[in-house]
């Protein structure tokens, strides 16, 4: 695989190749970056390790910086000093380039009293509102107003815990209510909250730092505010999309490979699902290895909040079901638009088509709304080249598998 840097960045790809051999996966993005804002919590240095060195992370520790945090790098560990924090506003700098400003709320709220955002960016796979996250912070006392520009909010004393129940399991309404609780005045209760690894791996960073925070039964947080928080050592947990990914990869390419420090447990859902279509794989004391297998089986996919099947396996695993012999059926319930990436697959022959309906055996939150949220899949459909522009991260990753064992040379831009 040929990387070019000039004129776009791009990859060219010579499909037919069997990947084969191992890989250590990286630390989750989607832990990283919000522990990397819990540390702003802190009046002593925290440090995190195994922490990805991904363009998210980059923008948020360089947002870090900016605010005046003091930030050491060394080989995937990362220090963050936030004693001397100089200022509340999150500079229009990051606006649109991700959406952990967000988060930054209760830190800053905590710190100053106040907190300005800019507009947040993020991958394109439908509305993403953030609706939840101000109404409970609204809750705790923040007083909010937003423009078209950016959000700002004042918190006239300490923020207070309140009893808040989600309308949806949202992941980073969830971490942001939590952000904000563990230094909040009295208790916090987060009812149908998210519960994903990737919250509890925060979770257990803010315990570390002296937060009182605990899972109770029923999706629900229980957080009992503290005035103070301090230095921690951190181990950010395994990325186990990006296990999947390459789990995918293994499958498809006709290859084998052992996935370093893959985890078992967030996995459940994924490797039932490969079990299923009929992909071989081992756990093993080091990861997991995945192998392939001649032929696939079709299968039905409903994608959901944890424990669920995870909305981001969704697009690694539409094209294992691209290469299954017969009709599989997926039904996205977390996002209303995540099958925008499936047009470019068809160009490369793939037979993808899509619905309003729910095609599960349960309807979700998008019924009778038009969002063309299930899929049909007809396999197995050989693949040609073709040249595409990734759309989002994950559609990006299943174009690249696309690629891979396509006849041809495609070449991808927007990576
Ligand atoms: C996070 C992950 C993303 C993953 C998603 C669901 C990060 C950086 N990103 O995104 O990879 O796909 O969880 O597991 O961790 N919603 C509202 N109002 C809100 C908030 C959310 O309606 O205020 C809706 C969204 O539009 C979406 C659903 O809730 O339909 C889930 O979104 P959410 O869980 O918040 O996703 P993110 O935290 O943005």
């Amino acid at each position: 695989m040929a990387k070019t840097d000039a004129p776009k960045r791009a990859y060219t790809i010579t499909g037919g190749v069997p990947l084969v051999g191992e890989i250590r996966v990286s630390g989750a993005k989607n832990a990283a970056t919000k522990e990397l804002v819990a540390c702003l919590l802190a009046d002593e240095p925290v440090t995190l390790e195994n922490v990805p060195q991904i363009g998210d992370v980059e923008v948020t520790i360089s947002m870090l910086r900016d605010l005046g945090a003091k930030v050491t790098i060394k080989d995937g560990t990362v220090t963050v000093d936030a004693s001397a924090l100089g200022t509340f506003e999150v500079s229009a700098e990051f606006s649109r380039k991700n959406r952990i400003p967000i988060l930054l709320l209760g830190p800053l709220l905590h710190r100053f009293g106040k907190a300005v955002i800019p507009a947040l960016g993020g991958c394109t796979i439908g509305a993403r509102p953030i609706d939840f996250h101000l109404e409970a912070l609204k809750r705790m006392g923040a007083e909010i107003v937003c423009d078209d520009e950016s959000y700002t909010a004042i918190a006239k004393k300490r923020l207070t815990g309140a009893s808040i129940e989600l309308a949806f399991p949202s992941v980073g309404a969830t971490e942001n209510v939590i952000l904000a609780a563990v230094k909040a005045k009295g208790t916090t209760i987060i009812k149908n909250a998210a519960i994903e690894p990737e919250i509890m791996d925060l979770a257990m960073l803010l315990q570390s730092m002296g937060a009182i925070i605990n899972l109770d039964a029923n999706r629900t947080w229980i957080i009992e505010g503290v005035e103070r928080l301090g230095g921690a050592t951190h181990r950010v947990l395994p990325d186990r999309i990006e296990a999947a990914s390459f789990a995918a990869a293994a499958a498809l390419t006709g290859g084998d490979i052992l996935i370093r420090e893959a985890q078992q447990a967030g996995l459940m859902q994924y490797l039932n699902a490969l079990t299923r279509v009929g992909v071989p794989f081992e756990v093993l004391e080091e990861g997991i290895r995945f192998r392939s297998a001649p032929t696939y089986h079709p299968t039905t996919i409903e994608t959901d909040v944890h424990p669920g099947f995870m909305t981001d396996w969704q697009q690694p695993f539409v094209m294992l079901l691209t290469q299954a012999d017969g009709v599989s059926i997926v039904h996205e319930t977390v996002y209303e638009d995540r099958f925008g990436y499936t047009e470019a697959l068809r160009r490369m022959g793939a037979k993808v088509q899509l619905h309003k309906e729910c095609l599960g055996s349960k309807t979700c939150r998008f019924v009778n709304r038009d969002y063309r949220h299930s899929a049909i899949i007809v396999g197995k459909t050989p693949l040609q080249a073709a040249d595409i522009e990734i759309p989002d991260l994950r559609a990006g990753f299943s174009y690249l598998i696309a690629a891979l064992i396509a006849q041809g040379e495609s070449h991808l831009t927007g990576v």
